[in-house]
């Protein structure tokens, strides 16, 4: 018997102006994304910003549904939208923001497990990693260097 211990490295950012100028700007598309949220049901408005190798940046946010497992996350939005319109075209850097309608978060707000699984499957198919910066609403900014440091034990195609 013996006991593994899994650790990850993040990179923590005092706040927008202290991330690379690129990567503001990314930040800030996420921020645009967000205000378009659909999330009546939640009031939890969530955007996300793709960088693509080719210099199109991708958005998405959250879209409710009265029927609520119906809907979908910023992220997933955002990765489906970039697969569906830009395949093969490889995804470097990801930018994502939440708050609540209610009270503004400031502390980092990580992608859920279901989007965690998703950008996965596309650094799996894409062969490279994706960068991934995560705030609240405004504040401390985490960046995680590839998915596979948010997700340990990832279930990949390896298994099938
Ligand atoms: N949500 C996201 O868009 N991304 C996440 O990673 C977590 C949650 C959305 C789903 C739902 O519309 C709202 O936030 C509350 O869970």
């Amino acid at each position: 018997m013996q006991e593994i211990k899994i650790t990850t490295t993040l990179t923590c950012y005092d706040n927008i102006e202290e991330l690379p100028q690129d990567v503001q700007e990314l930040m800030q598309h996420a921020v645009e994304a967000r205000k378009n949220a659909y999330a009546p049901y939640s009031n939890f408005r969530v955007g996300a910003a793709l960088q693509l190798e080719n210099g199109i940046v991708v958005p998405g946010n959250n879209q409710e549904n009265a029927a609520y497992p119906s809907g979908l996350c910023a992220e997933r939005v955002a990765i489906f939208h970039a697969g569906a319109q830009y395949p093969g075209v490889k995804i470097t850097q990801m930018a994502i923001t939440a708050t609540s309608d209610n009270h503004i978060n400031k502390t980092p707000i990580p992608p859920c497990g279901s989007c965690r699984q998703s950008i996965a499957e596309y650094e799996m198919r894409q062969d490279s990693d994706i960068e991934i910066y995560f705030m609240g609403g405004e504040g401390k900014i985490m960046k995680s260097n590839s998915l596979k440091d948010l997700l340990p034990l990832i279930f990949d195609k390896s298994y099938l």
